[in-house]
């Protein structure tokens, strides 16, 4: 690809360093997928200009008039602290006109809450978990018709953030706990979803009007204590010391049962197109020990470090990491005006 100008943008706190030196395996975590994304375009002749975002949108605006970018790489994940935010910087980045990669804020909008897309994908006979939300700051009660283990969790954080073994309850009490933690701790609303026992599975998606599937992964785990749940929790998410005890791997979904490989790509293409998405996305499914496969969620602009399930998958089906942000940027470029 010809060489760009490249605008990304990130939270301030994971603007890239000149180098990894020195760095705690902590912070080096945090900040590989702004890294990977810029050390890899700089590699490949793209000039990239880093600019922080928090709660303003002035930088964006001076940036854009003074870099004069081809192309906004938006590594965004919220504004002012809180993650559903993110779509409006997008919309900003309509209002200026200049491409960028990833999705559109509608199909963040869709995507994000977690009740809100499995409402729409329920209508088209997709099945996902049922689920009851619990609004702050209203008494919060077992409902009738909910059956138990539910787990509970944040309806619009991410990165599984608020979610640890003590999220799946099994009794009414521990829901009542659990939601509480929620509104308080996390500050959000909460949801309480059927837990779906069984395999995770993520398939990742890249493309506008043309959508390419990847084939599936799967997050597994090898050791964990006893009677732990196997989600993916903060730890298992985020805490590499805790990967390598508990034995978390990341891999393609081996032996899945027959006919599962082409119910999955053909459920996640239409879930990409009923959330109108676009740009690149994973899909997240638990498939249940008896075969029926639920949408968990849809993660538009998801994880895209070098290591992570997305760039592996997109790696095996021929698209390498460096080629795979190139394409971002063309899709970024193509996409249709409004
Ligand atoms: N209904 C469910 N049944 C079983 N496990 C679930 C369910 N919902 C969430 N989980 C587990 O919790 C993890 C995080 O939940 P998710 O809804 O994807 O939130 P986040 O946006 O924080 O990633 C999932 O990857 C999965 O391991
Ligand atoms: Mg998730």
């Amino acid at each position: 690809m010809k060489a760009q100008r490249v605008l990304h943008l990130t939270h301030p706190s994971l603007v890239p360093p000149d180098s990894l030196e020195g760095l705690s395996e902590k912070r080096r975590h945090a900040i590989k997928t702004d890294w990977d994304v810029v050390t890899e375009l700089r590699a490949r002749g793209h000039e990239v200009v880093s600019v922080g975002v928090e709660d303003e949108l002035r930088p964006i605006r001076s940036a854009v008039r003074s870099f004069k970018p081809h192309v906004v790489f938006n590594l965004v994940e919220g504004f002012d602290g809180l993650p559903q935010l993110d779509a409006h910087v997008v919309s900003y980045l309509e209002l200026l006109g200049v491409p960028y990669t990833g999705c559109n804020p509608r199909g963040l909008v869709l995507a994000r809450g977690k009740a809100l897309s499995k409402k729409l994908l329920h209508y088209h006979r997709i099945r996902t978990p049922a689920f009851h939300t619990f609004p702050k700051g209203r008494q919060v009660k077992r409902p009738k018709d909910m059956q138990l283990p539910v787990i509970v969790k944040s309806l619009v954080e991410e990165s599984s953030i608020g979610i640890s073994q003590a999220s799946v309850v099994d009794n009414e009490e521990r829901l009542i706990e659990r939601v509480g933690f929620i509104h308080d701790s996390i500050d959000t609303d909460a949801i309480a979803e059927e837990f779906i026992d069984g395999r995770e599975l993520y398939v990742a998606l890249l493309g506008n009007k043309r959508v390419t599937v990847m084939p599936p992964w799967e997050l597994t785990f090898e050791n964990l204590a006893d009677g732990a749940p196997a989600i993916a929790t903060e730890r298992v998410k985020h805490d590499p010391a805790f990967q390598r005890r508990a034995g978390i791997f990341l891999q393609p979904a081996r032996n899945l049962p027959d006919g599962m490989l082409a119910k999955l790509q053909r459920t996640s293409r239409r879930i990409y197109r009923i959330l109108g998405l676009d740009g690149y996305a994973r899909i997240d499914y638990r498939l249940s020990h008896d075969g029926k496969l639920y949408f968990l969620e849809a993660n538009p602009n998801p994880e895209i470090a070098r290591s992570e399930e997305f760039a592996s998958a997109a790696d095996e089906a021929g698209l390498p990491y460096g080629e795979m942000l190139e394409r971002l940027i063309s899709l970024a470029l193509r996409r249709p005006p409004n």
